[in-house]
């Protein structure tokens, strides 16, 4: 099978992690008998500079043409005060909305290996396995008016406007119950439904939905509680689905439950069209350059990638399997470092996987 993979390496450690997801990509290739043709193309912090847009229209329309899109991280200190327009985090957004990525899902898993690196205590966190479905392109992150207005008697103030149709609700609700169906069978639908007129609006849709999908045990829960209840008991949740906010506020305490943000990917898909894989981390410009960043949560990526958008999860299951071994053996970067173990930068860490790949069987 030939693929065509668009790279967006991106800032800060994005480059570094990106060559490993590459190298994995080529012997996996050889493997399994892929064939990837890969293109690159900048985006925000690196395409600011080279062209003063964080998301060129050239960039987007490589993504369109590709079967998927691999991106590493963006954002760093130096473009952090610029207008909100050429913000690398607008390239970010531009991606989502001009691919219709309406559908964010971040698996956040306890690996056994990496139990004491949680902050939660280990019978808290012992076999958590969450799936977060975040809604992408509307909510308040999009909804409009939004902007700073002057008011009639000449003070300014600050608008964002959270807004959802009937139409994007049940779409991302679809896709929440048929993840759980593949999942525990089990969906909680988080909004502030007690205060957010939009909120009820969600919880009625979801619900009416549910008699679609008897096979799923639908819950609800206002947000705060959410939160609450994921640090408190977070064994209770199989998939949640919510909004835009709720959702990217939810899936980085989820992703902290298993300890290391540094192991987590994540998938973003649309109706049609190539989807987006990367890390839930940032762009780490602290670590940048230093050889010092965990490429694993964009190696994780790159099985997402296999398993949701190129239909290959015997090579999805490989790469899991080698990231897995990686870490039996004893190697860890300084972000997943305990004691006894052995710390390695990312090269290291990526010569150790690509070896553990190479060397098992198909
Ligand atoms: C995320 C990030 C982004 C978001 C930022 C970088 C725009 O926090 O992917 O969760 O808020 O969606
Ligand atoms: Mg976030």
């Amino acid at each position: 099978m030939n693929y065509r993979i668009t790279l967006l390496p991106g800032d800060g450690i994005g480059p570094e992690i990106m060559t490993v997801a590459v190298d994995v990509l080529k012997v996996i290739g050889n493997q399994f008998n892929l064939n990837f043709e890969f293109q690159e193309a900048p985006i925000g912090g690196v395409a600011i500079d080279a062209t003063g847009e964080p998301l060129p229209k050239e960039t987007l329309e490589k993504c369109r043409n590709s079967d998927a899109v691999l991106l590493a991280a963006i954002g760093g200190y130096k473009w952090d005060n610029l207008p909100r327009h050429q913000r690398p985090e607008t390239g970010l957004l531009g991606l989502r909305a001009g691919l219709g990525l309406f559908a964010n899902l971040r698996p956040a898993k306890i690996l056994p290996q990496l139990i004491d690196a949680s902050s939660l205590k280990r019978e808290i966190v012992e076999g958590v396995d969450i799936m977060v479905v975040r809604e992408l392109t509307g909510g308040v992150y999009f909804g409009t008016p939004k902007g700073v207005f002057e008011t009639e008697t000449g003070e300014k103030r600050g608008v964002n406007t959270m807004a959802y149709t009937e139409s994007e609700i049940d779409r991302i609700a679809k896709v929440g119950f048929e993840t759980a169906q593949k999942r525990g069978g089990k969906l909680c639908s988080v909004d502030k439904a007690n205060v957010l007129e939009v909120s009820q609006f969600w919880r009625d849709r979801i619900t009416q939905m549910s008699s679609e999908f008897p096979d799923v045990e639908l819950s609800h829960l206002y947000v705060d509680n959410a939160a609450m209840q994921l640090v408190r008991w977070p064994k209770q949740f199989d998939t949640i689905v919510t909004g835009n906010l709720f959702g990217d506020i939810l899936s980085d305490a989820a992703a902290m439950l298993t300890g290391s943000i540094g192991m987590l990917p994540s998938a973003s898909l649309g109706a049609s069209g190539p989807g987006v894989f990367e890390p839930v981390h940032g762009s780490a410009p602290d670590i940048a350059g230093q050889d010092k960043a965990n490429p694993l949560a964009q190696v994780l990526s790159v099985a997402m990638m296999l398993r949701y958008a190129l239909e290959q999860p015997a090579a999805a299951d490989k790469i899991e399997q080698a990231v897995l071994q990686v870490l039996d053996l004893g190697y860890r970067t300084g972000d997943i470092m305990s004691e006894g173990m052995k710390q390695v930068g990312c090269k290291e860490m990526a010569e150790v996987l690509l070896k553990v790949l190479s060397s098992s069987e198909v």
